[in-house]
This record gives C-alpha cells, sequence and structure tokens, in this order.
C-alpha cells in the first residue's frame, strides 16, 4: 500500500523529471513560423549589437562594449534552440539543407561565437590593436557560418 510519504515522494520525482525536461524543450512549443522569424530577429539584433561593440570600443568606451558582448554571447546560445528539423524551409529562411547536414560542425560553430564574445570582454582594454581584435573574436565568426550555412543574399 502506498503511504503518504510514497505518494509525496513520487510527486517530488515527477517534478524533478519534469523541471529537467521543460527548459529543454521550451521552444518546442514555437511553431515553425515563430522559430524561425525568432531566429532572424536575433541574428538581426546580434548585427545591431555588433555594430555598438564596434562603435564602443572604438571609442575606448569598453565597459559599455563589453556588457555588450555579454549580450551576444547569450544570443548565440538561444540560437542553438532555433534550428529543430522541422524548419528547414519556409517564411524566407536563408538557412541552408547544410545546417542539418552537419549539426554538430553548426552547433560547435554557434557555441564557439559564444565563447569568443566572453573572451573578447578578457582581452579587449589590454588590446593595442581592438579593430583587429574585434574581427578576430566577433566578425570573423559571423563569415566562418555565413560561408557554408546561409544563404546568399
Ligand atoms: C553559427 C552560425 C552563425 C553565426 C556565428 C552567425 N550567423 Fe548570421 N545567420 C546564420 C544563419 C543560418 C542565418 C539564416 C537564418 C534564417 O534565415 O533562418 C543567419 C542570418 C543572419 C542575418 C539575417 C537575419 C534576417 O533578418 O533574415 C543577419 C543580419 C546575420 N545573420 C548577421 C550575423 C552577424 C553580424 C553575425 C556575427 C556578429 C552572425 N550573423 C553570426 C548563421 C550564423
Amino acid at each position: 500500500m502506498l503511504s503518504k510519504y510514497n505518494i509525496n515522494l513520487f510527486k517530488y520525482i515527477f517534478y524533478i523529471v519534469a523541471l529537467t525536461f521543460i527548459p529543454l524543450n521550451a521552444n518546442s512549443e514555437l511553431s515553425v513560423e515563430e522559430l524561425i522569424k525568432g531566429r532572424k530577429a536575433l541574428f538581426s539584433k546580434n548585427y545591431n549589437t555588433a555594430k555598438k561593440v564596434q562603435m564602443f570600443a572604438s571609442k575606448g568606451d569598453f565597459e559599455k562594449a563589453k556588457s555588450l558582448m555579454g549580450e551576444m554571447s547569450k544570443n548565440y546560445k538561444n540560437l542553438l534552440e532555433y534550428f529543430p528539423e522541422n524548419t528547414k524551409e519556409g517564411f524566407k529562411t536563408e538557412a541552408l539543407p547544410a545546417i542539418w547536414e552537419n549539426k554538430d560542425e553548426f552547433n560547435d560553430l554557434m557555441t564557439k561565437a559564444s565563447s569568443d564574445m566572453i573572451k573578447l570582454t578578457k582581452v579587449i582594454d589590454t588590446s593595442d590593436d581592438v579593430k583587429g581584435t574585434l574581427g578576430k573574436f566577433m566578425w570573423a565568426n559571423c563569415k566562418a557560418c555565413h560561408s557554408k550555412f546561409r544563404e546568399e543574399h
């Protein structure tokens, strides 16, 4: 017979399991349209943020630049969840099929783009070539990914 204690234990285990999986599948509740439009919006936002990073860093305002670098890093991490199998086409996506044929490589580039933004916060204020450092840790990652995984536009 189940004691009250056992029932509570089951509930507890259920909540732990539920809480473990809900965040992982958070985006599975988004429709294909929301995912494709959502990732486009995140990339556009990152582009605008990158331009601000360039502007602040060039002026020597490293504190503002660093906080925006942190935002970009988080955005990239979020983007990992925006490319499920069912979002290969539609809604004017420029994502190439190569993404799903090389999902690990694509995810690694996204993760590298994210961690490079954190590295950038650590090296930017002591860099003697601000432009070159931004190129290496920020802009190079856009190009590396787009050349293989985004349609020519
Ligand atoms: C790991 C891969 C990856 C990285 C890194 C990356 N992008 Fe992209 N980007 C993509 C893909 C894929 C698309 C196409 C998304 C779609 O249309 O569904 C895209 C789309 C875009 C778009 C178009 C958004 C729209 O409204 O259609 C812009 C702008 C953009 N990226 C800018 C950048 C900039 C700037 C950087 C670097 C600071 C960058 N991206 C880094 C993969 C990447």
